[in-house]
């Protein structure tokens, strides 16, 4: 969990693969089907672009086609999901039903003058979907992707004004999930202002050190 531009996407893809877990972003599958011109991302392209939810309903089925999917089955990051109460509450009827749960729901700590900085400055892979930023995190060669070289480019809602209005669903939709996971006794909070092997190094720290409890 974390507002826009928290690092969860930068964070999630490193530590699905350290971990061998499946990375579940569901912008990134809402992003793949908005390219793809399916029925799905035709649905969801105007929410997206206003910077808002895409509706509870469409992304709940496409979470639940992708947990049932063979890798989710030895455990996954999700990232970007749940985002408001309802669909946590779809999420635990799933794993339910899956005979799975959630472990830990780290929710990443950073401010609103950072975040606009790093979503102003972030460019992603068209190929792998890899993040980068312009000044922080740039790639070797200007524009192309060092993991796949597929061409970088900057998201629709990175602009200021869809911004702001992702921050303010966050505010209002969202940030509610971390008292939720803060009384079922999941959350682990992590600042994320610091540089990203920092942040990487905290999360894993967390996870060890709880993994070893269990
Ligand atoms: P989604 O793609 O999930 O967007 P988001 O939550 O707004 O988050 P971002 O991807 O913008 O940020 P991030 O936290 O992943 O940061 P990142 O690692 O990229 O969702 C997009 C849209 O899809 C939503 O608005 C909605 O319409 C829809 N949607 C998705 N899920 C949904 C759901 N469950 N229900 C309904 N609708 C849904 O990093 C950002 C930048 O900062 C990058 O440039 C990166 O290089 C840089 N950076 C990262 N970490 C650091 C660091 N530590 N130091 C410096 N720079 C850093």
């Amino acid at each position: 969990m974390g507002p826009p531009g928290a690092g969860k996407g930068t964070q999630a893809k490193t530590l699905a693969v350290k971990l061998g877990l499946a990375h579940i972003s569901t912008g990134d599958i809402l992003r793949q089907n908005v390219a793809k011109a399916t029925q799905l991302g035709a649905q969801a392209k105007e929410y997206m672009n206003k910077g808002l939810l895409v509706p509870d309903e469409l992304v709940t089925k496409m979470v639940k086609d992708r947990l049932s999917q063979p890798d989710a089955a030895k455990g996954f990051i999700l990232d970007g999901y749940p985002r408001n109460l309802k669909q946590a509450e779809s999420l635990e009827a799933i794993l339910k039903e899956l005979a799975m749960g959630i472990d830990f729901v780290i929710d990443l700590d950073v401010d609103e003058k950072t975040v606009i900085e790093r979503l102003s400055g972030r460019l992603a892979c068209k190929g792998c979907n890899a993040n980068y930023h312009i000044k922080n995190m740039p790639p070797k060669k200007p524009m192309i992707c060092d993991n796949c070289g597929g061409a970088l480019y900057q998201r629709q809602d990175d602009k200021e004004e869809t911004i702001k209005k992702r921050l303010e669903v966050y505010r209002a939709e969202s940030s509610p999930l971390i008292e939720h996971f803060r009384k079922e006794n999941k959350l682990q909070q992590v600042f994320a202002g610091g540089d990203p092997e920092i942040v990487l190094n905290k999360i894993i720290e967390l996870v060890s050190h709880d993994c070893h409890k269990v």
